[in-house]
């Protein structure tokens, strides 16, 4: 570190200290290490009006998204107009100093409508802006200490500074940057070399690693293909690098910020097909923005952002001579192949391979590898209802019936041995019981990611943690919530513990069904009463289920 950082750390330590995001961490790397020049600190207000009414800076230069720096009330008491803050990361590292400009609180709603041209959530931008965004943003300059440390792929992270003096080292006149937060498969190597034939022009793969679509494939598996891939081009044709980018999944807007940056990278030309950086589909199940308004946008704007649109057109595989064509040049009863995304992803939970004509080999093998088919996937099993309903002895009953199929290892998480051993100082407020489900959730999700079962067995009474919970460990494997409908009366009138009764004399106070809520669920993927039927029945009932759903093998 030089002595005008040392000092600036120095400094550092007199300001009051704001954690950054995610979002925010890879928006400062890309500020701070030129990607998002002319950008020299979060927008200040005039630059976000006037981005946000015109999509460009106060000072003229287009620029398509605002990029903001959103606070909550609570550090909003601690500073002031002027005054000066410290970023810091996750860990608590010093990253740089901002000078305060502007303090103010932005109508997210008008900015979702001007910026996405919808308030609809299912827009992840939209999403992000009306729900995680806090109410206030702070603008101003920036000085940097350091940029945000990452400890995976050092070596395939690169300043814009760095990269271009990669270019001038090999020299590389043209260079054709090619957007990517999907792992690259046979027509995008096809559609690259063309364009580097065309072009006579070189190519920069450069993956979005920062944050992506949610429900994207994770960027360790991706750089992993990458790497497979860009052995693929002729020697020295071709370079991977990593891009530190927050995508706003902002479609022709943020094709715009793509190609600012990619220019920024020394690359000339910017790569552009159907759908780029595309929000998928609205409410109504209708895409946000047509097809190709990405290139249009583009097209307008490129002379002025001094960086060259490569427009593609979708590409489809023609079996007869094994090469691939855009859609619009395939002649009429021409037979031709497509794979969509969620193709992709039914034929890896069954297990059936991935076809070669669509991806390389390698790809397909490390695709198979991250996502393994349903059957050797973890997952959790939710069991909820009312104490007595029947969720122990049936959430014992299950975890016999998957030890003696032992594809995995299980773990039982009954509400008993989770208050004994996870939660024992919680009680039964509303809140205690949040903090109980919420730590059983954080437990099952750890077991799902690496392939266990977890059977869980709480009363689990309100929705508000039951989705939480579905929402996080959905993202990590299989989901099964099961609802033991066993009326009131008939968990009263078997009263095991006696609780009921003491629940009924007022000696035990929020007692679930009796003096405290119990909210039905309304999307469990079972519901059973287990008044009349035999636990035995039940349990085969429930895994016979898990069976047809493919998480176990059938045993034919
Ligand atoms: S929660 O709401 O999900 O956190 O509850 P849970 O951890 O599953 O509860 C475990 C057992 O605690 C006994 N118990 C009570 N239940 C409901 N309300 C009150 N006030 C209460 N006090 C003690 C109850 O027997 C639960 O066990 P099960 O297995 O459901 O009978």
């Amino acid at each position: 570190m030089s002595k005008t950082n040392l000092e600036l750390k120095a400094q550092a330590n007199n300001y009051p200290s704001l954690k950054l995001s995610d979002r925010h961490l890879c928006d400062l790397e890309l500020i701070m290490n030129g990607g998002f020049s002319p950008l020299d600190g979060f927008m200040s207000k005039n630059d976000y009006e006037s981005v946000v009414n015109n999509m460009r800076l106060n000072s003229g230069s287009l620029w398509p998204l605002p990029i903001t720096l959103d606070v909550d009330d609570k550090f909003l008491s601690e500073i002031s107009n002027n005054s000066k803050i410290t970023l810091r990361d996750k860990e608590g590292f010093v990253l740089g100093i901002l000078k305060i400009e502007d303090i103010w609180e932005p109508n997210l709603k008008v900015e979702a409508q001007s910026v996405f041209g919808t308030s609809d959530t299912k827009h992840p931008g939209v999403h992000y802006l009306l729900n995680t965004s806090k109410k206030n943003y702070i603008g101003g300059k920036i000085k940097k200490i350091q940029l945000p440390h990452h400890y995976d792929y050092e070596d395939l992270r690169h300043t814009p500074s760095e990269l271009k003096s990669i270019f001038k080292k090999n020299k590389w006149g043209k260079v054709i940057a090619f957007q990517t937060r999907n792992p690259l498969h046979k027509a995008h190597f096809e559609l690259t070399k063309r364009a580097m034939n065309d072009l006579s022009a070189n190519l920069l793969i450069h993956p979005v690693v920062g944050m992506t679509k949610p429900g994207d494939v994770d960027h360790y598996t991706r750089t992993r293909c990458y790497k497979h891939v860009i052995k693929e081009y002729p020697k020295n044709s071709a370079f991977l690098s990593l891009l530190p980018l927050a995508m706003r999944m902002g479609g022709p807007k943020e094709t715009l910020l793509h190609a600012i940056i990619r220019k920024n990278y020394g690359c000339t030309h910017l790569i552009v097909g159907r759908d780029h950086a595309g929000p998928g589909l609205n409410s109504n199940n209708k895409p946000f923005y047509g097809s190709y308004e990405a290139q249009e946008i583009l097209h307008k704007h490129q002379d002025e952002l001094d960086i060259e649109m490569v427009p593609f057109k979708f590409m489809v595989f023609i079996p007869k001579n094994k090469t691939f064509k855009a859609i619009d040049d395939v002649n009429q009863n021409e037979k031709y192949k497509t794979l969509s995304g969620t193709e992709l992803r039914q034929l890896l939970d069954q297990g059936k391979g991935i076809p070669e004509w669509f991806t390389f080999k390698s790809v397909a093998h490390e695709l198979e590898r991250s996502n393994p088919p349903l059957a050797k996937r973890g997952l959790t099993i939710f069991f909820t209802g009312l104490s007595g309903s029947g969720k122990s002895t049936l959430a014992n009953g299950l975890v016999t019936r998957l030890l003696q199929e032992g594809s995995r290892p299980v773990t039982l998480l009954d509400g008993d041995i989770v208050r004994t051993h996870l939660s024992s100082e919680l009680g039964f407020s509303k809140n205690h019981r949040s903090i109980n489900i919420k730590r059983i959730g954080y437990v099952a999700s750890e077991i799902t990611k690496n392939s266990g079962i977890a059977v869980c067995a709480p009363i689990a009474p309100y929705e508000e943690d039951r989705s939480y919970i579905r929402k996080l460990i959905s993202k990590e494997g299989g989901y099964f919530e099961i609802f033991v409908n066993t009326p009131l009366e008939k968990c009263e009138e078997r009263d095991s513990k006696g609780l009921y009764a003491l629940a009924r004399e007022g000696k035990i106070k929020k007692f679930t069904g009796i003096s405290d809520p119990y909210e039905e669920p309304k999307n469990a993927e079972i519901v059973i009463d287990s008044s009349d039927e035999s636990p035995e029945k039940l349990v085969e009932e429930i895994y016979e289920k898990i069976v047809d759903m493919g998480y176990i093998e059938r045993v034919k």
